[in-house]
């Protein structure tokens, strides 16, 4: 006999409470299992909507440290940038931001979030596209329809989440720094050289910025919700089991076993045994009114075979 087969034999092969406890557990083991498989799809979802809406966030605070630096401190610094003296850099959109996002990434709770303004040739070195970044600038300069990217990416601190959105030349006024070294401050010069960060065109897509947030704790986080939800589940389900049980037992098993008894008792003197379950209404009932018209047969069989005897 295969197994399932003695696990689910022909009805009527084991008592009730087993055969119930058996089909039981099939159904809530089938329906946990059936409820984990949708949960995780659900639960996958929503960390992944969580990633996103992180992402999503943290690009928005970036571009308005980059506003904050446009609007307010621009107009301050800009000017002291005209001369042949220190280039300050706190002018800069893209420097305030990505120092803005250092500072973050400089404590532990946040290791895993960076904020970097990648260009293909840029004034500053240290926004020089790696590989990856260049595929992505690649990309989007190959479809200027795309505005975003996104997906998973690894690092030494583990994989991440990225979001990444093209950086345009938007306006004649970059140009001013990023068009001809004769056109840019002398003291930008001075600071970061001649040779990079120029050249750049109006409208042309010369790199990306590109934000990380954390992604394998939020997936943790989604697993262990999965498996406490599981456990919950499979803690309720064997409440419902216990009191299924019980109120089987209490409900058919105990009054058949009560009537079977009696029928046995009935059998031998049915003039003493009373089936008072036949007051119920149930199928117990029923089965009740039947052995008490059985008792009744037989004992009335039992009293003509008595006076035949008495006669002979
Ligand atoms: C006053 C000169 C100046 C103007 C105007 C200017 N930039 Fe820059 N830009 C710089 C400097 C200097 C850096 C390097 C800052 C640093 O050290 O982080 C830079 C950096 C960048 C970077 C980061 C990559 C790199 O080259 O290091 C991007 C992207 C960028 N600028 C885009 C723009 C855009 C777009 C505009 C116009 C909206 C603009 N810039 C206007 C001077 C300028």
């Amino acid at each position: 006999m295969s197994p399932i087969k003695r696990l689910f034999p022909e009805p009527g092969q084991r008592p009730l409470r087993q055969q119930l406890a058996i089909t039981l557990t099939a159904i809530l083991t089938l329906s946990i299992l059936v409820a984990v498989l949708l949960l995780n799809l659900l639960f996958g979802w929503q960390a992944r909507e969580l990633i996103d809406q992180r992402a999503a966030f943290f690009m928005d605070a970036m571009l308005s440290v980059r506003a904050y630096t446009s609007k307010k401190v621009n107009p301050i610094v800009a000017p002291l940038n005209q001369g042949v003296g220190l280039f300050r850099p706190e002018a800069v959109p893209s420097y305030s931001a990505q120092t803005v996002a250092g500072y973050l990434k400089d404590n532990p709770d946040y290791r895993e979030y960076s904020y970097r303004e990648a260009a293909l040739n840029p004034t500053n070195l240290r926004d020089k596209a790696d590989s990856f970044e260049t595929g992505i600038i690649e990309n989007f300069r190959r479809d200027p329809s795309l505005k975003r990217q996104s997906g998973s990416k690894n690092t030494p601190l583990g994989t991440v989440h990225f979001v990444a959105q093209p950086i345009k030349v938007s306006k004649e006024s970059c140009l001013v720094c990023h068009s001809t070294p004769d056109r840019a401050p002398a003291s930008q010069l001075l600071a970061y050289g001649d040779s990079s960060g120029f050249g750049w065109k109006l409208n042309e897509i010369v790199g990306t910025q590109i934000v990380t947030v954390p992604q394998k704790a939020v997936f943790a986080a989604k697993d262990r919700s999965l498996i406490a939800t599981a456990l919950l589940m499979v803690l309720a389900f064997a409440v419902v089991g216990v009191i299924t049980n019980v109120v089987l037992s209490q409900l058919i098993l105990r009054p058949m076993r009560e009537i079977s008894r009696k029928a046995e008792e009935a059998s031998v003197t049915p003039a003493t045994v009373n089936f008072e379950e036949r007051e119920r209404r149930d199928e117990i009932g029923l089965l009740a009114r039947s052995f008490e018209r059985m008792k009744q047969s037989l004992a009335i069989s039992m009293q003509m075979l008595k006076d035949r005897k008495g006669q002979g």
